[in-house]
């Protein structure tokens, strides 16, 4: 049984296996994409419907751009056909959506789909939906560096004031760390997601390809989550703490 008081603040899940999805139906894996597009808006009502507030989804990596340009181009055309379809739906939903990723070379017709999805939703309060596209935990780090150098270089602040909160700050979205991470399709590791973030969060992986990974899969993971003990570094048991 799920328990509410020990519900995590930060999902991510890495959806994976839309491919191996449409492979074993002998279906092209543009299908498989759409299959996981159809999945995940299901998912995304029944996760706020429980009052999770922050959602992190890996839906393209840097790593990516170099699939096979028709695939790319699939992928693109799926992204702008969906960040449009959906503003209204997540924005009757409440849900807050922002982007964690670089421009560079997305296509202009994504890009603008992506920024008008953040300015219809801006004032959302039910809930934060981080979309990573065009995505690299090492790059977000090289660019929260970045940018601090800049700011040092500018004489707006000093070495001394680099803290852990100034790195949190100049992240791409200042967001809570991640207490839970679910990937689907077989696959254990975490693939430059949300590195920094990371830093302390339960992983659970599951065989289930992402298309078929539905609201009974995403309570399952939330029950396996509930029963671990998690001590940050600490001898003690920390009690999961409740949501905020
Ligand atoms: C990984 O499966 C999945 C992707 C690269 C795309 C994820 C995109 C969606 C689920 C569409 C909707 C998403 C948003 C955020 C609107 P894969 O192609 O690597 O599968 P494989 O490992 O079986 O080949």
């Amino acid at each position: 049984m799920i328990e509410n008081s020990k519900m995590p603040t930060h999902v991510g899940i890495i959806m994976d296996g839309n491919g191996r999805f449409a492979k074993e139906r002998n279906l092209p894996r543009s299908l498989g994409h759409q299959e996981g597009a159809k999945n995940l808006k299901e998912l995304l009502y029944h996760i706020y419907d429980m009052n999770l507030k922050y959602v992190s989804l890996f839906a393209f990596s840097t790593e990516n751009f170099e699939r096979e340009e028709k695939e790319v181009r699939f992928l693109m055309d799926l992204f702008v056909t969906l960040f449009k379809k959906e503003l209204k739906t997540l924005k009757d939903l409440g849900v807050k959506v922002v982007f964690s990723g670089r421009k560079e070379p997305l296509p202009e017709r994504v890009w603008e789909a992506m920024m008008d999805l953040v300015d219809a939703t801006k004032e959302g309060t039910k809930g934060i939906l981080n979309i990573c596209l065009n995505y690299g935990g090492q790059y977000e780090i090289v660019d929260m560096t970045k940018k601090i150098a800049e700011k040092v270089l500018e004489g707006q602040i000093k070495i001394e004031d680099i803290t852990k909160e100034l790195v949190e700050k100049n992240l791409y979205q200042n967001l809570p760390p991640l207490d839970l991470i679910i990937r689907t399709s077989g696959e254990q590791r975490i693939s430059n997601f949300m590195i920094y973030q990371a830093a302390y969060a339960e992983y659970y992986f599951t065989d289930t390809y992402f298309p078929a990974f539905k609201a009974k899969d995403f309570d399952e993971a939330l029950i396996a989550y509930q029963n671990r003990n998690r001590r940050f570094g600490k001898n003690e048991t920390k009690e999961l703490s409740g949501n905020e």
